[in-house]
Parts: C-alpha cells; sequence; structure tokens
C-alpha cells in the first residue's frame, strides 16, 4: 500500500481516538474529506501517474476514502451516544410522578361559542351543515333574490377568484343547497327542513374595533308546513337563554330589510349588561342588536325547489363574532383573529 496512504489512515486513527465532541469531527471530516482536504488531494494527485499507477493508487485511495467515512460516522455514533447519557445523568433526579408544567392549549372563544349554539341547535332537532368557504356569485346572491347590480351587494364587497367565484361574504350562501338537499325528505316524507350551518365570512372592509375583514356567522333555516314568526322567536329564545346561561332573557322583534326575507327583522336581546335597565352597552336603552332575521322570502324557496304557497319558513344569521364579543366582554374584534394567545386566554373556559 501506498506509504502517503497508510500514514494518513494512522493519522486519522491517532486523532479519532482523542476527539471528544461532534464538532470536533465535523472539522475532522472537512479536514480529510472536505474540498482542500487530505483525501481530496491524493485524488487530485492522480493526473500525474500512469495509467497502471493510477489505477492502484485509485482504488487504494478510494478504500481510504471509504474508511474515512466509516470511521467518522461510527465516531459520530459513539459521541452522540456518550452525549444523551450525558443528559440523562442531569435529570438524573426527575420524578416521573410529579405533574408536568406544560402549557395546554385550549379552544378558541368563537369555537367554544359556536359548538355551544350548535350543542343547543341539536336538541331542537336540527342538523348542523357544513359549507364551502368560495362559492358561486349565484350562491351569494342570485339564489338569495339579489340580482346582478342590486343595491344590497355594495354592503357585501368582497374578494373574487380569477375564475369568478368569491369568498362568500354570508352564510346564507349555503341556503340554496341546504334547500336543494333536503327538499325531497320535505316534499315526499314531510320532514321539516331544520338546518344550522356555522362559517367563516370575508368582507372587503376597513378594519376597526367593529369591523374586521373576516368573521363567523351562523345561519339557521327551518322549513315546512305552517312555519311561523312563533316558530322563530322561540327557537332564538331557547338558544339564547342557554348561550348566555339567563332564563329571564327576553328577545323583540323590530323591522329589517333584507333582500331574502319577508317580512325581515332584527332581533335584539335584553341588555345582559345591566338586565335592561339601560347602560352605556346598550346605549341606555335596555337592548342590543343581535340576530338579523326573517320569513324566507318566496322567491328564495321557489329557488331552492320548494313550493311558497305550500311552505314556509324562517332564516336567521347570527353573528358568532358578534356574540363572542357580547358574551366575553370583548372590546376590539381584531384581538378575536390576532392568534395572540395573551388576548384569547382571558376568555377561556374549557381548558
Ligand atoms: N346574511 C345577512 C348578512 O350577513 C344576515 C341575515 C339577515 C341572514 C336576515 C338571514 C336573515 O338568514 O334572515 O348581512
Amino acid at each position: 500500500m501506498n506509504q502517503s496512504i497508510i500514514s494518513l489512515r494512522e493519522k486519522l486513527d491517532a486523532t479519532l481516538n482523542t476527539v471528544s465532541t461532534i464538532s470536533e469531527l465535523e472539522n475532522i471530516k472537512v479536514e480529510y474529506l472536505g474540498k482542500k482536504g487530505s483525501v481530496t488531494a491524493l485524488l487530485k494527485n492522480m493526473g500525474s501517474l500512469s495509467p497502471e499507477e493510477r489505477k492502484s493508487f485509485g482504488s487504494e485511495v478510494n478504500a481510504l476514502k471509504n474508511y474515512v467515512e466509516q470511521a467518522i460516522s461510527e465516531k459520530t455514533a459513539i459521541l452522540q451516544a456518550l452525549e444523551l447519557q450525558k443528559e440523562l445523568d442531569a435529570v438524573e433526579d426527575f420524578d416521573v410522578s410529579v405533574p408536568p408544567v406544560l402549557e395546554h392549549g385550549s379552544y378558541h372563544p368563537i369555537t367554544l361559542v359556536q359548538r355551544k349554539c350548535e350543542e343547543v341547535f341539536r336538541t331542537m332537532g336540527f342538523v348542523v351543515e357544513d359549507y364551502s368557504e368560495i362559492v358561486t356569485d349565484y350562491e351569494c346572491f342570485e339564489s338569495l333574490n339579489i340580482p346582478p347590480f342590486h343595491p344590497a351587494r355594495d354592503m357585501q364587497d368582497t374578494y373574487y377568484l380569477d375564475n369568478g367565484q368569491l369568498l362568500k361574504t354570508q352564510t346564507s350562501a349555503a341556503q340554496n343547497a341546504i334547500y336543494k338537499k333536503y327538499r325531497d325528505a320535505l316534499i315526499n316524507e314531510g320532514k321539516p327542513i331544520k338546518a344550522v350551518f356555522p362559517g367563516r365570512c370575508f368582507r372587503n372592509e376597513a378594519t376597526d374595533a367593529c369591523h374586521e375583514n373576516t368573521f363567523f356567522q351562523m345561519e339557521g333555516v327551518m322549513v315546512g308546513k305552517d312555519i311561523s314568526i312563533a316558530n322563530l322567536i322561540y327557537s332564538m329564545k331557547t338558544m339564547l337563554s342557554e348561550v348566555f346561561e339567563n332564563y329571564d332573557l327576553k328577545v323583540r322583534l323590530r323591522p329589517g330589510f333584507f333582500p331574502f326575507v319577508e317580512p325581515g327583522f332584527e332581533l335584539d336581546i335584553s341588555c345582559q349588561i345591566c338586565g335592561g335597565e339601560g347602560c352605556p352597552s346598550c346605549k341606555h336603552s335596555g337592548w342590543l342588536e343581535l340576530c338579523p332575521c326573517g320569513m324566507i322570502h318566496p322567491n328564495v324557496l321557489k329557488e331552492g325547489g320548494i313550493d311558497p304557497d305550500e311552505y314556509t319558513g324562517f332564516a336567521f344569521g347570527l353573528g358568532l363574532t358578534r356574540l363572542v364579543m357580547m358574551k366575553y366582554g370583548v372590546k376590539d374584534i381584531r384581538d378575536l383573529n390576532s392568534g395572540s394567545l395573551t388576548a384569547m386566554s382571558q376568555f377561556i373556559e374549557d381548558k
């Protein structure tokens, strides 16, 4: 074997015996195998040899290269094991019976309130449906009695995709699909449609403490024979009493306009801060505006394949984000989407 190869091997063996850290090993690796390393230099010199010498020397250098690689990787494994052992020795006094001091994650206040609402509606026989955040113009507007150029569109500018679809501005965008999904059971089996569908909505709006471009709503519909405003009031009152855990909670309806309901209402609840006596939160009126709703417009039912002469229904669009702000006293809507654990952990109920 070539003398220079033998002495490189011996030198490597000797150095590896004295190495005690991974970073030293890294340096040795560079010293031998790096661009300017000694093994690399041998390979470079091969050009000056005769073809026969080159063949035998080449295979010796390759064997050396493999030897160096293997020796370094074996040593790495030994050092890693030693380092792990050192760490383990350092926690020798570790007591497995001491509870860990880990920070636990928790649900976002919107998730908590959404789940509570879903639970209450389920007990009243509603199904909970999920729906896409990207919808068509037909779903978000036209099927809801909002034709192109209707002024109601001005208040709901949103983000449009290149293919003409849009980020939904309201959970009402799922109404048409829900009617189509359940109308056969309604018409053939007489089963009323009872569904809630929570979702994230988007509007192209400047943000401030009360407005966000991204927020959550929960839409609900009930369609059947003789469904009336009484059903609407009962359902909303039951749900809100449970969410606020206040069974004396009062609701009232005021007229409101939305193209997809007739008549349309704004549903107010008695102020949960002053109990209805009047305070700054309710602008001294004793009432808080909470949920727009109404009796589903005949055109909307027709568009969903349901005969408005035979069936009636109510719909509501509960602002979940708003409900959360009221329930937990959140003053700035932007905190809810901030991802700030400090801001959010104040409102956590269920860890
Ligand atoms: N989708 C309406 C909005 O976001 C809210 C709404 C109003 C929903 C009345 C309804 C309703 O279902 O009946 O402004």
